[in-house]
């Protein structure tokens, strides 16, 4: 028979749970003898909590929204109208619900052109009017990128990059804010979960790749812009961080590294010789999500195995 007690870090008994000083469950053993290995077990520390995932069905979106979903966390997915007929389907290969009714409270989407004013007040006000959970955590995971020469960039195109990139974290962040301290207020002083924000950067932000103009100046950006959401919301209980990822096979990262020759020359630049993964995002995002980490404030955390250090 199993029992979880409360043990140390560092200390491993066969047959038992092992918790950390938290009484927080980190993994359970198996009988004694048993070869199989020890299955893992998720906290339910997010649960009653809603994280608002811009760019809810894309790659990083959904390994975000798949590991905060596993910690308790209902879902708002926020998604382009023109990926709509995505919904259903993505649904039902990242969380395993058939559709988003069987989900029900826990999974929703909402329509959201991240770019246009009225469609994200019009989202946020249908997630406050669902008000299926008390809105704790926004992950900004929408973005578009398109390479160019610099010199025949496309204005039109320069402006897309900005928009996506940069004016929709503004938007959705402001609609976040004004949501989580109208919430906190009716909470009541000490009863409301700390709110997160956090902006998915990019490497972009810190170096100059070549035929990413608009793309690292959007990035670099929305470092800035997340330095300031942290600065002016910190006093109201939200922290606001980014993180930057090097390339991650994506859809978007597919478009920028399909070719394999530069792949691989790029490749040669990085200490570790390899791409990031989404999961590697999602568990960024989940650590800087826990209460815990109520002084990681206006940080930018680099995943890009050591390529920027050079
Ligand atoms: N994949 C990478 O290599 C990589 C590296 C560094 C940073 N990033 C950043 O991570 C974030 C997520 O990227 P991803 O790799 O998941 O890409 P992805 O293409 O898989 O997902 C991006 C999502 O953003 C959505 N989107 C675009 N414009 C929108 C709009 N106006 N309104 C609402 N949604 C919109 C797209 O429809 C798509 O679902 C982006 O900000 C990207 O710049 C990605």
């Amino acid at each position: 028979m199993r029992k979880a007690v409360k043990l140390g870090y560092t200390t491993i008994l066969p047959n038992l749970a092992l918790s950390n000083d938290e009484g927080r469950l980190l993994v359970m053993w198996g009988e004694p003898r048993s070869t199989t290995p020890p299955p893992t077990f998720h906290t339910m520390a997010f649960t009653n909590r809603l994280a608002i995932l811009a760019g809810g069905l894309g790659g990083l979106g959904c390994a975000t929204g798949k590991l905060l979903h596993a910690h308790g966390a209902k879902l708002a997915l926020l998604y382009a109208p023109a990926e709509a007929e995505r919904l259903q389907p993505t649904v039902a290969e990242t969380y395993g619900y058939q559709n988003t009714s069987e989900a029900g409270d826990s999974i929703k989407g909402y329509a959201c052109d991240i770019t246009s004013p009225d469609s994200v007040s019009e989202a946020f006000s249908a997630i406050a009017q669902d008000n299926v959970a008390f809105p704790a955590m926004l992950v900004n995971a929408a973005g578009y990128v398109n390479l160019t020469a610099l010199e025949t960039f496309p204005p039109e195109d320069a402006l897309k990059h900005y928009v996506i990139n940069l004016f929709g974290p503004t938007l959705t962040g402001q609609a976040f804010a004004r949501m989580y301290i109208e919430r906190k207020k009716a909470e009541g002083e000490g009863k409301a979960a700390p709110g997160r924000i956090v902006n998915i950067a990019s490497q972009a932000a810190h170096v100059a790749l070549w035929h990413h103009g608009p793309y690292c100046a959007s990035k670099a950006g929305l470092i800035g812009l997340s330095k300031c959401m942290a600065s002016e919301w910190g006093p109201h209980g939200i922290t606001t961080n980014t993180i930057s990822p090097g390339p991650i096979m994506t859809e978007m990262g597919k478009k920028a590294w399909s070719d394999p020759a530069a792949r691989e020359e790029y490749l040669k630049s990085v200490p570790t010789g390899s791409f990031a993964d989404p999961d590697e995002v999602a568990r960024i995002v989940h650590f800087l999500c826990e209460d815990k980490a109520k002084s990681i404030n206006g940080n930018d955390v680099r995943l890009d195995g050591g390529f920027t250090i050079r």
